[in-house]
């Protein structure tokens, strides 16, 4: 469907043409002022120079030829030269009666469709996932389903942190102490033991670093160990993100990037990009615009091992033989920028992706306790994933329960499930990712104001409305719209219009929080017209069935909004 931005601009073009003025002044926007009107257009002051007219002569002509339109009720000049504009109900209804028929409520498919990679996991094999990991998780989850609704073809590739150090760490300490194949609540331990000891051992660094270059280069005992080590955290790493509702296509990892690093490298030196510098190999990315100095991309240790950029790079040549993407979006901590900007240049220049292809760097800010510093424990340690899940989970059930909704024990934990991982969800995305932002328990989990159990109750809200229309006899299927009488439906009505372009938007700008923002207003528009209207209570049935209509149609916008974001509503709360 044509977004009604579109709609608009085009009827106004007509009338600025047949009043003698060329249409690329007419641009209409969505009123900054809706005490006075719902859109605007703001070109006849921009036409001022062109026709040397006062704004409000050139905004006259073409409200008087907008005077019999179909799509205005009112198209009115104000000075000093803007043109008002309100929908026509009759008008308004129509879009809205086809974005209820439409798949995805109007969004129309892209006009090319693009393969894209998401790459947002990122946790290291051996290690507890962690809140740093969380929103990666959350921010890669989203906007891979929200460039999937957009009509792409997605995958979301997990990158699993599996062949630096840590392993060589792990197995040095394991053999040092004669240890087994560990258990994964071993394992759990071994890590942080062993990298102590590298802290203040030398030689023990030393000898994990000897043992990560050989498992890189093939030793069978060591490969043996990595496998087993692999195997138990893959199978925790699984469990662990399907809580948080997070799903990748691509069980990738570090190591998988392995089999490319000798040819790639050979390659790059062999058409010359890269170079000796200091004993390490390197290729030369700073560009002549930059405002900042951009070191070279570091491709080989001078010891020959490879580096963080080299899997990167490594991964690339991967994913382009295997997926031939048109686009892959990494979505990583905001501190990794320059590395970033290193291998996007270095990947393009060496020719390892072709032009066309967009990668994008979309870098997250840190998520920070009350104190405003990086989010810990009580008694100052990194936080595990598991432990700020319960903690959300137990105060959403707690407040249900002081809610004292009806419902058996069941029902109630699988609720408090859903509504914490909104809060949790909803508390992220709602920032944009590049910021950081305060993890509030208290707030994100308020049933209030701009947070996931808010729109989820807005949600659950319209269910039981719905549920007692048909327990009254009521069908939802057949009912049909009519154009708005109240302040407060036309308010709505003219919001829903809005979807299409918004998550176009969201898409193309790699931007949640858009959608978040959208449906905050559209709860709150919502809401604002069930405290207005009658609904059920209604006497003329046509009517009745208009608003039947309208809550289904908010209500599936609503339901598809969440699930680009990654959560889901339930029946009751
Ligand atoms: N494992 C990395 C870390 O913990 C994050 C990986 C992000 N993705 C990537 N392609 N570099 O910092």
């Amino acid at each position: 469907m044509k977004k009604i931005l579109d709609i608009l601009t085009n009827e106004v073009a007509r009338a600025f043409e047949s009043a003698g003025y060329d249409e690329k002044y007419a641009k209409v926007t969505v009123s900054n002022r809706p005490d006075l009107c719902q859109f605007q257009c703001n070109g006849a002051m921009a036409a001022v120079k062109e026709y040397k007219k006062a704004p409000l002569v050139i905004a006259q002509d073409v409200a008087d030829k907008l005077a019999g339109s179909a799509c205005f009720k009112k198209a009115e000049a104000v000075k000093p030269g803007f043109i008002n504009l309100d929908l026509d109900d009759e008008a308004l209804k129509s879009y809205i009666e086809e974005m209820a028929e439409s798949p995805k409520y109007g969004i129309e498919a892209p006009a090319e469709k693009e393969k894209i990679i998401v790459d947002y996991g990122g946790p290291n094999v051996a290690k507890p996932l962690h809140i740093g990991h969380l929103r990666a998780a959350i921010i890669g989850e989203s906007v891979k389903r929200i460039a999937n609704y957009a009509g792409h073809d997605t995958l979301g590739d997990i990158h699993l942190g599996d062949w630096g150090l840590q392993m060589g760490l792990i197995i040095a300490y394991m053999k040092e102490n004669d240890m087994d194949l560990p258990t994964l609540s071993e394992l759990e331990k071994i890590y942080p033991a062993a990298s102590a000891k590298s802290a203040d051992d030398e030689d023990f660094k030393k000898k994990a670093m000897d043992i990560t270059y050989e498992l890189q280069h093939g030793n069978e005992e060591y490969t043996k160990i990595w496998q087993h080590i692999m195997k138990i955290s893959v199978e925790d790493l699984k469990k662990n993100y399907e809580k948080l509702s997070v799903f990748f296509e691509i069980w990738k990892g570090e190591s998988d990037a392995q089999p490319f690093i000798d040819p790639m490298v050979e390659k790059m030196k062999e058409d010359g990009f890269a170079h000796e510098s200091q004993g390490a190999l390197v290729v030369d990315v700073n560009e002549e615009s930059d405002t900042k100095e951009i070191p070279p991309c570091m491709i080989l240790k001078s010891d020959n091992a490879s580096l963080y950029t080299t899997t990167d790079l490594a991964t690339l040549v991967q994913r382009m033989k295997d997926y031939d993407p048109k686009r892959v979006i990494y979505v990583v901590d905001k501190r990794q920028d320059l590395h970033f900007v290193q291998v996007f240049r270095c990947a393009k220049k060496t020719g390892i992706v072709p032009e066309d292809v967009k990668l994008i760097f979309l870098g997250f800010g840190t998520m920070n306790g009350a104190d405003g510093k990086p989010f810990k424990t009580r008694s100052g340690g990194v936080m595990r994933l598991e432990t700020l899940l319960s903690d959300v989970y137990d105060k959403c059930y707690e407040r249900m329960k002081e809610n004292g909704g009806e419902m058996s024990e069941d029902e109630r934990k699988d609720t408090a499930s859903k509504i914490a991982l909104a809060a949790i969800k909803y508390g992220d995305l709602s920032n944009q990712a590049s910021k950081d932002y305060i993890f509030d328990i208290d707030k994100f989990t308020s049933f209030e104001g701009n947070t996931g159990p808010y729109i989820l109750y807005t949600i659950v809200r319209i269910k039981s409305i719905l549920r007692k229309y048909e327990e009254n006899g009521g069908k939802t299927d057949g009912c049909k719209f009519i154009p708005p009488v109240s302040d407060s439906e036309r308010g709505l009505l003219l919001l829903l219009t809005g979807y299409n372009a918004m998550m176009q938007g969201a898409f193309e700008e790699t931007a949640p929080h858009r959608v978040c923002a959208y449906i905050y207003e559209l709860a709150n528009a919502f809401n604002h017209f069930y405290h207005e209207t009658k609904i059920l209570a209604e006497e003329d049935e046509k009517r009745k069935e208009s608003y039947i209509s309208l809550l289904l149609l908010t209500k599936g916008i609503l339901e598809d909004s969440i699930g680009v974001l990654g959560f889901e509503a339930p029946e009751k709360m």
